[in-house]
């Protein structure tokens, strides 16, 4: 016979044990507000699953203003600028000039190892490996969230609010009524090949190049790894790819009248990554939130999608500690909306860099030509520049 269902209380459930979940968890936890944090994958495997590698101004503060580990200043990379790459040319833009501010090369995947520490290290309550989650009685003053352990005993844990960080695949959006929430959702004719190489930098800033081959990124992880990703059809099969034939792609797409050249090494990973906008309004169904991927999804060019996760657990940690400091549900009330500004503002980003900056099979001489004087204007004016580097540097939190 099945153990009895055991009986948890908290102040605030979250499904989801990536960064956005245990960044909230931790933020808490500080401020004196219990949580429980749910994840059904296991530890090792978030640690090796490869996400982006750009954190805003804003994120690295959250990371180290509220002693999460000072990893990411001692292990990542300031970055002062970016290469925007076209027609053969690289045209940088110098983000301290242009808006005084940097961006820090630091992978999702520490920014997890980071704080998943910082939450065993302070006694959090995080478990991992959960199977057959449910989030019910949304609606109610006592929402919950059920899940089974490793062992095989299934739990109920009682809340005041549960807060849906499950990812762009997660359960809890799908726990909205289909009648309450609006999705709202683009798909791309296209992907990203990604790669992690064995190699020192080709260059020292990140390269975003628009080609007639199609877009490529040169982007790096430390002194000798270095991350890349091609434009690629989203059907592609990464494993039938040699490396030759890889390299030869990449290399192709930053070819120009300089000369710059690709520095190669064993590359011991391959991926697609698929590609698409969307975003589910409102961020909240009753006494449940959502926070990260699991309310809206970018692609990936620009690196918002951390960032901006890492933004609404921001704005939602400050709306429940308002809530338990005060018993007002003003902030609770606007955390959708107040989230949700940020996230158009970064969609429409997203979306612009990724249709500037790729080609489309059945492009036209005209859309080409359009897209070069497109990537020109933003080069050659102050004013251009300085849109890309604010929004790329994250806007300014509130
Ligand atoms: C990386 C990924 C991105 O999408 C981007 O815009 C910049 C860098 C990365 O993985 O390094």
């Amino acid at each position: 016979m099945p153990a009895a269902t055991q009986v948890i209380k908290t102040q605030v459930g979250i499904v989801g044990g990536g960064p956005a979940g245990l960044m909230l968890s931790h933020l808490l936890s500080r401020a004196g507000i219990a949580s429980i944090v749910i994840e059904k994958r296991d530890h090792e495997t978030i640690r090796h699953t490869h996400r982006a590698g750009i954190l805003e101004a804003g994120s690295v503060k959250m990371l180290t203003e509220s002693g999460v580990d000072g990893r990411v200043l001692t292990e990542g990379h300031r970055h002062d600028g970016i290469d925007l790459r076209f027609n053969g040319t690289s045209h940088r833009l110098d983000f301290q000039d242009l808006v005084g501010e940097s961006v820090w090369l630091y992978a999702q995947n520490e920014v997890f190892v980071d704080l998943a520490a910082a939450r065993k290290r302070d006694g959090g309550d995080v478990r991992f490996s959960v199977t057959d989650t449910e989030v019910l009685d949304l609606e109610t003053d006592v929402p919950k969230m059920r899940f089974t352990d490793p062992a095989g005993q299934r739990f109920e844990v009682q809340a005041d609010f549960i807060v849906g960080a499950d990812g762009s695949q997660g359960m809890c959006k799908r726990a909205i009524p289909a009648e309450k929430r609006s999705d709202h959702f683009i798909a791309y004719p296209f992907a990203w090949f990604g790669i992690l190489v064995e190699a020192p930098p080709s260059a020292p800033e990140l390269i975003y190049a628009n080609s007639e081959h199609g877009f490529a990124l040169i982007s790096q992880r430390n002194d000798h790894v270095q991350r890349m990703y091609f434009q690629c059809d989203p059907g592609e099969d990464a494993a039938a790819w040699s490396d030759e034939a890889i390299w030869a792609e990449l290399q192709r797409r930053v070819d120009g009248p300089d000369g710059f050249t690709l520095k190669r090494g064993p590359i011991f990973e391959k991926m697609v990554l698929p590609f698409r906008s969307y975003v589910c309004e409102p961020l909240r169904h009753g006494n449940m939130f959502l926070a990260g991927d699991a309310g809206h999804t970018v692609p990936p060019t620009g690196a918002k999608g951390l960032n901006l996760a890492l933004a609404d657990v921001r704005v939602l940690f400050e709306a429940l500690g308002q809530f338990y400091a005060t018993g007002s549900p003003e902030l609770l009330d606007g955390y959708s909306d107040t989230a949700l500004e940020r996230v158009w503002k970064a969609q429409n980003f997203s979306f612009w860099m990724t249709t500037m900056l790729h080609s489309r099979e059945d492009q036209t001489s005209f859309e080409r030509k359009r897209i070069l004087g497109e990537l020109a204007g933003v080069a050659s004016s102050r004013y251009g520049q300085q849109y890309l580097a604010e929004a790329y540097t994250g806007w300014p939190h509130s």
